[in-house]
């Protein structure tokens, strides 16, 4: 057995947690609409045609912002077309995912569903096949109370009320050769500059999002975000990261230790940011909106799901149902973790997606829907990573990986919430073999009590949750936590992840 060892000190603060850290995202991409949020013949469905199981499983999640409609199918998007009497909507070629639009759902109907979940809307403009007056039509639409066309047309439309919609994204993944519209960073730069200084005279307090790289494996990573900043960075408030995690020929040692990349990840992004910040000698920072991470089997989605073919535009076809297995949750876990260390930073993220795409929820059309072994550790993180991080020292052994070198077997981050007094541990052990000691010295938290410890962990790290067996992976209690002398000592079994709330 070995051991590792944790200090929590609540005067060491990396900053608030923004609530906006526990975002999602839901794209017409799919089954993630139609099927998904959305089944009006469905027996569980309301007056909106909406699921009611998948709106409760939303809520328990504990998902604060939703990115909306996309995503890849962003780039290609008329907003027009999903708004006004349905039976006028018309059906269009999506030629992200190769799929047909029905349009039967758009800006409208998900701000109603939006209410239902209690989320908050983040919304991307289309600057793949559109541009500056688009935007500014959507945002008139959404946000202006009334008195002009587009305004006017939403009131018609049965929304009297404006949508108020804060967060912005300036088109999605850029950089990307597969986006509609993909463009050199100059280019992109200057028309996402263009679309931010218009979208501020009509509202100067947006909240505008920059596309970063879509991930950090990009050719042009780094560049991109350089020349980007440059361009845009008294217009706009986030850069973009986007990331996906999957163990690659069977390498599941690494896979473990994705987070090791998100941090590396982060590190340099906040990096280039700070570094066009020193050179234009601005007071204003760039903090990150991580919209897209999780684990994704983007191998598979490229073998087997992708829809091809002139003739074969289907609606929303069975593509990205990855199920996810008790490794994938671990890795999940400790993607939250990266978030969180970063709070200061990283002040907005989108767990990427929502349902049936990537998802931590699955629906059956006309069945059950039911909760991915993801779906535990987001809702346990979003639930009591409360108030701030703590910046804890962590002393852990170290294994060997392929792809990100020598990594801790243990990691772990602190939050604390002072309106409650409570203090939660987050912790993962990687190793596939080894059960791990912990100790935890709490002494600096003054006289506490250990509330609540739940882990997700399975001896077979493939077991999934499935139409057939639902339940087959969930939280379990952790009994060997022990409090004695302002030390926790918790034995951590291998590919397993806790949180620990002292209070
Ligand atoms: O989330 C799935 C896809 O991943 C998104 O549409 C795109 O932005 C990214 O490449």
């Amino acid at each position: 057995m070995i051991s590792a060892h944790l200090t929590i000190d609540p005067h060491f603060v990396v900053g608030p947690i923004n609530r906006r850290l526990f975002g999602s995202f839901v794209e017409h991409l799919g089954r993630a609409v139609y099927e998904g949020i959305y089944e009006p013949g469905h027996a569980d469905a309301d007056e909106h045609g909406f699921r009611r199981d998948v709106i409760e499983l939303v809520r328990e999640l504990g998902v604060s912002t939703i990115r909306y409609p996309g995503g890849n199918f962003v780039s290609g998007y008329r907003w027009e077309d999903g708004v006004g009497p349905r039976a006028e909507r018309p059906r269009r070629l999506e030629l992200a995912w190769h799929s047909t639009e029905p349009n039967e759902i758009g800006l409208d109907e998900f701000a109603t569903w939006l209410d239902k979940v209690g989320s908050e809307m983040m919304y991307a403009v289309n600057l793949g096949t559109r541009g500056v007056e688009e935007a500014l039509d959507v945002l008139e639409y959404a946000n202006l109370n009334s008195g002009t066309a587009l305004s006017d047309l939403r009131i018609a439309h049965g929304t009297p009320q404006p949508y108020n919609i804060r967060m912005w994204c300036l088109g999605n993944e850029m950089d990307g050769p597969w986006q509609l519209g993909h463009s050199t960073a100059q280019s992109y730069a200057e028309l996402a500059s263009k679309t931010a200084r218009a979208m501020r005279q009509i509202d100067p307090d947006l909240e505008l999002v920059v596309c970063g790289s879509s991930s950090g494996q990009m050719p042009t990573f780094g560049a991109w975000e350089r020349t980007v900043l440059e361009e845009t960075y008294d217009a706009i408030d986030y850069i973009s990261c986007h990331a996906y995690y999957e163990p690659l020929n069977g390498d599941f040692k690494s896979f473990l230790a994705s987070a090791v990349d998100m941090d590396r990840f982060i590190d340099k992004v906040v990096a280039i940011a700070d570094g066009v910040k020193a050179v234009r000698g601005s007071d204003k920072t760039i903090n990150i909106s991580f919209d897209e991470w999780n684990v994704w089997y983007l191998s598979r989605y490229r073998e087997v799901d992708r829809v091809s073919g002139v003739d074969s535009w289907p609606v929303a076809p069975r593509i990205c149902e990855d199920t996810y297995s008790v490794a994938d949750a671990v890795v999940v876990g400790s993607l939250l973790i990266s978030l969180l260390r970063h709070a200061d930073r990283v002040t907005a993220a989108s767990l990427a997606q929502l349902v049936n795409v990537i998802a931590p929820i699955m629906t059956e059309p006309g069945g059950p829907a039911w909760r991915q072994t993801t779906f535990y550790p987001f809702a346990v993180t979003s639930r009591l990573a409360r108030g701030v991080t703590l910046d804890v020292t962590l002393d852990s052994p170290s294994y060997d990986t392929d792809r990100f070198g020598s990594v801790p077997v243990i990691d772990a981050v602190a939050t604390r919430d002072e309106a409650t007094g409570q203090t939660t541990v987050f912790v993962v052990n990687r190793s596939m073999e080894e059960e791990v000691t912990i100790d935890i010295d709490v002494r600096q938290l003054g006289s506490v009590a250990l509330q609540e410890v739940q882990s997700l962990h399975d001896d077979d790290i493939h077991a999934a949750n499935t139409l057939e067996h639902p339940d087959r992976v969930g939280l379990r209690g952790n009994q060997s936590a022990i409090l004695a002398d302002g030390m926790v000592t918790l034995q951590l079994p291998p590919v397993s992840w806790t949180a620990l709330t002292l209070g």
